[in-house]
């Protein structure tokens, strides 16, 4: 069946930098299974031509090295633009006839794709619904919803609870672009595709799990966004307790959408809640020194860009491993990683045998940039007695697969025409990762807040979170990857 993808916010950064380009990547290697209409809404007043003038110099600067004149052609003759209010109802009925006349009344998959400011989209919704436009009876109707999905559990339940008077669940896509990234999926791949890693996936064998998303960018031209929201809404609530559901979750009875996210919604239920004692004991919050000094921030602004959290998940599974969440912006380099930290032996057999648990097997789970996995343990060296090093076998994709890795939107972009919601949050998810953010945003921002330590840019984020780290007898895995 054909489709067509409406994008509510065509002028605006994502729209170019991401959803274009990516529409246009599947486009270029055939993997549409059918042919598609793209319709961009805003309110800026560009025809057909201007609109795909604009795109074309975008998708070129985005796509590097990909972009091909002739292929872009083909693609940009299926682009159209309607200049469009989201506040305006009217604006809704014209879309409404718009998108009959250029489907020529053929039954057509249609993806409404809300990438406007977040106050937006409730409004679009409801007009969407009132303007029939959430109708089935002439093919599957679908809203795609960017992140931020609310700013707490009562936002997002509210926004749920508007979502679902017009649109069934079935119809709601939550977008949260780590679930698109290959190595993300890797994730459930090596886990569960293979059988060596399921048996010690668990208490009895992994010390703790650490999982960082480290940037090397400071806030830049989002900073006044940024500042009312800090680093527990902008990432960790989304970005991180997504690969934090990957890495713990029970392997689902199918893959596919409800067996995988039933699984995933469990061990956000299974996070132990913080109390306001243990968010004193078990959260860390930090600034980058300048960070005032950016524009769109409050010059007394405490929004915390930094963040290491040590959650427990109490199954039987993972009774007792901690679970390091860090992320944080101005930062040593981008480097996103999962690391699996196995026990010392228990047994000192060798006078060089790991008595830490840094020179102890782990696994590393390079999401990105350095896609791949490395897998540390301790080997002999030659001629030199019972001596021992840590060495490591090492998976990289560069390596082991030609061509560029696709951008996580293409895999998103595509699973949302074709109806496969595996890898989009349900509407539980959200709320329950709301409710394991809500208690740290809250005793943050209370008067009993806990320290804001500073640190310079450049670093792995402040000094004491190493202390807090090395106090607990663990340490960060601070290791930039070796790109190539
Ligand atoms: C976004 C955050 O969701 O993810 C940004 O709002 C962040 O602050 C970005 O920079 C990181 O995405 P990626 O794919 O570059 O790691």
């Amino acid at each position: 069946m054909p489709a067509t993808i409406v994008i509510f916010g065509a002028s605006g950064d994502l729209t170019s930098r991401k959803l274009i380009p990516a529409l246009y990547q599947v486009f270029r290697k055939g993997r549409l299974s059918q042919p598609l209409n793209i319709v961009g809404v805003s309110r800026s007043k560009f025809s057909h031509e201007q609109w795909r003038a604009e795109l074309k110099k975008t998708t070129a600067e985005f796509t590097g090295k990909a972009f091909d004149e002739q292929k872009w052609s083909q693609f940009a003759d299926q682009i159209f633009y309607l200049p469009g209010d989201i506040g305006q109802f009217e604006d809704f009925v014209a879309l409404a006839k718009y998108l009959e006349e250029l489907e020529a009344g053929h039954s057509n998959t249609r993806v409404y794709y809300l990438s406007t400011a977040p106050r937006f989209y409730k409004q679009a919704i409801e007009h969407l619904g009132r303007a029939g436009l959430a109708d089935e009876a002439q093919g599957p109707r679908r809203v795609v919803i960017e992140k931020p999905f609310g700013s707490d559990v009562k936002s997002a339940c509210d926004l749920n609870h508007a979502t679902h008077e017009v649109f069934d669940e079935h119809q709601v896509y939550r977008i949260d672009h780590y679930l698109g990234k290959e190595t993300v999926q890797n994730l459930l791949v090596l886990r569960f595709g293979n059988t060596i890693f399921e048996p010690i996936w668990n208490r009895n064998y992994i010390d703790h799990v650490q999982i960082t998303v480290a940037e090397e960018v400071e806030v830049g031209s989002r900073a006044s966004y940024y500042d009312t929201a800090g680093v527990v809404r902008d990432m960790i609530q989304n970005h991180l307790l997504q690969l934090l559901m990957v890495t713990a979750m029970e392997p689902p009875v199918r893959y596919e959408a409800d067996s995988i996210r039933n699984e995933k919604v469990k061990v956000l239920q299974a996070i132990r809640p913080l109390e306001p004692e243990s968010i004193r004991e078990d959260t860390f919050r930090g600034q980058y020194r300048g960070y005032t000094a950016s524009e769109g921030v409050k010059p007394t602004s405490r929004t915390p860009t930094f963040a290491a959290l040590k959650l427990s998940i109490d199954n039987w599974r993972w009774q007792g491993v901690p679970f390091y969440l860090r992320s944080g912006k101005a930062l040593s380099c981008r480097t996103t990683q999962i690391v699996i930290q196995f026990h010392a032996p228990p047994h000192k057999l060798f006078d060089d045998s790991p008595s830490s648990l840094g020179e102890s097997n782990r696994l590393v789970i390079q999401v990105q940039p350095a896609e791949g996995i490395q897998m540390h343990f301790q080997t002999k060296v030659p001629d030199a007695g019972m001596r021992m090093r840590q060495t490591d076998l090492n998976f990289n994709y560069q390596r082991e697969f030609r061509g560029a890795m696709p951008e996580a939107y293409e895999r998103l972009l595509l699973d949302a025409l074709e109806g496969d919601a595996s890898l989009f949050a349900r509407a539980d998810e959200v709320e329950a990762a709301w409710r394991v953010c809500d208690p740290i945003i809250a005793a943050w921002e209370s008067r009993d807040k806990p320290t804001l330590f500073m640190y310079d840019p450049g670093l792995w984020g402040p000094e004491e979170c190493c202390e807090w780290m090395t106090a607990q007898g663990r340490e960060w895995f601070d290791t930039c990857p070796v790109l190539g």
